[in-house]
């Protein structure tokens, strides 16, 4: 597995990471022993770079990781980093009820995530949105004590635009920014990509596959009541064939380099540039497999431009979150990105 640098205040990580999040309900039911199996199966293949959030599944994800980490000994254990994402409230129902970003949240959110997770320090930790309410220079200001006390290694941030972006960086040293990115989600391309360039940061890609949507594998129906994408606007009747004939699309140019659907979308993402580090959601060993076939994939010129006609940029069908959800992007709403 190849490694690529995230930002020049970051660390070394796999060329791909693993996101966990679809480990803990997002994307309806998921197998404990498998997701643990998926996990082992991702740092014994190489990848380093584990991603969290401690809401998603109100804790139920760092524990896994946790026990995942807990079995294991040795170099692939100790090669392990983990990215955390805080402040999004939920009550016990599951349900979305704002964020918290204050620096005492800050802290002792950590506190919580430290004892989940069975570690001493977490690699990069970071507001999983921008809260409203706190400057963003406190709640950096308070990750960069977390930092100065050892219990985490390096400030990240997730889901925020170009002056937030300049304004966290002004006051700690910023290893990524985590965004969605992908074919069909290709924001970030105007001014944030940018922006991280010019300061040195580094992206953590995620929805590369726009949550299955372009993998290739996915089909109408196959969303369950408690699934993200049963409520998502690009599986919503009157977008969703529009997308799927995309995915078809870009089927043929997988067939002509005997690659799968998944893997150019994937392989496409780590194209754009040495800064960028695709998340994939893979959360069964058999999908974590296909991905980990991606970084063989090489697109040539040639392979791109095919790509670039099939999904031109701007392609899809649907925003990439409900409404309610696009009003808390920083990304979306607070740099015009
Ligand atoms: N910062 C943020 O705001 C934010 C938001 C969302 C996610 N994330 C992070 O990014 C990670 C990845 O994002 P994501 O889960 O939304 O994106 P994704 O990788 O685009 O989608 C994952 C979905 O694709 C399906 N899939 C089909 N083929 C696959 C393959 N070969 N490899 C992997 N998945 C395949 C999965 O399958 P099955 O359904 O068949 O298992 C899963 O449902 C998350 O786990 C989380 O850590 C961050």
């Amino acid at each position: 597995m190849k490694h690529r640098k995230l930002g020049t205040a970051g660390p070394d990580v796999s060329l791909i990471g693993l996101g966990c999040m679809g480990m803990s309900g997002m994307y309806g039911p998921s197998e404990r022993t498998e997701s643990i199996a998926t996990i082992h199966a991702a740092l014994e293949a190489g990848i380093t770079l584990l991603d969290t959030g401690d809401f998603y599944g109100m804790g139920h994800n760092e524990m896994l990781i946790g026990e995942a980490l807990k079995a294991l000994k040795g170099s692939r254990r100790d090669a392990a980093l983990v990215s955390v994402k805080f402040g999004a409230l939920r009550d016990p129902a599951g349900g979305w009820i704002g964020y918290d970003a204050r620096p005492a949240a800050v802290k002792t959110f950590l506190a919580y995530s430290l004892q989940r997770l069975g570690l001493d320090h977490i690699d990069i930790y970071r507001p999983a949105r921008l809260d409203p309410d706190v400057p963003i220079e406190d709640t950096v200001g308070a990750i960069a004590d977390l930092v100065k006390a050892g219990h985490v290694r390096h400030v990240g941030l997730s889901e925020v635009g170009s002056e937030t972006i300049s304004r966290a960086a002004a006051t700690h040293p910023v290893s990524d920014l985590q965004i969605e990115y992908s074919l069909i989600s290709r924001g970030i391309e105007d001014s944030i990509l940018p922006t991280c360039r010019a300061l040195g940061i580094g992206i953590t890609a995620y929805g590369v596959l726009s949550r299955g949507l372009i993998s290739g594998h996915w089909q109408k129906g196959g969303s369950g009541s408690t699934d993200f994408r049963s409520h998502s606007p690009r599986f919503q009747e009157g977008n969703v064939d529009k997308n799927l004939a995309l995915v078809e699309a870009l089927r043929k140019i997988a067939a002509a380099k005997g690659a799968t659907v998944a893997q150019i979308a994937i392989a496409w993402v780590a194209a754009q540039g040495e800064d960028i580090v695709p998340l994939v959601g893979a959360r069964r060993r058999e999908r974590l497999a296909e991905a980990l076939g991606a970084p063989g994939v090489s697109l040539s010129a040639q392979d791109l431009a095919a790509i670039e006609q099939a999904v031109p940029k701007g392609a899809a069908a649907g925003e990439r979150y409900a409404a309610a959800q696009m009003a808390h992007l920083d990304s979306e709403v607070g740099s015009h990105g």
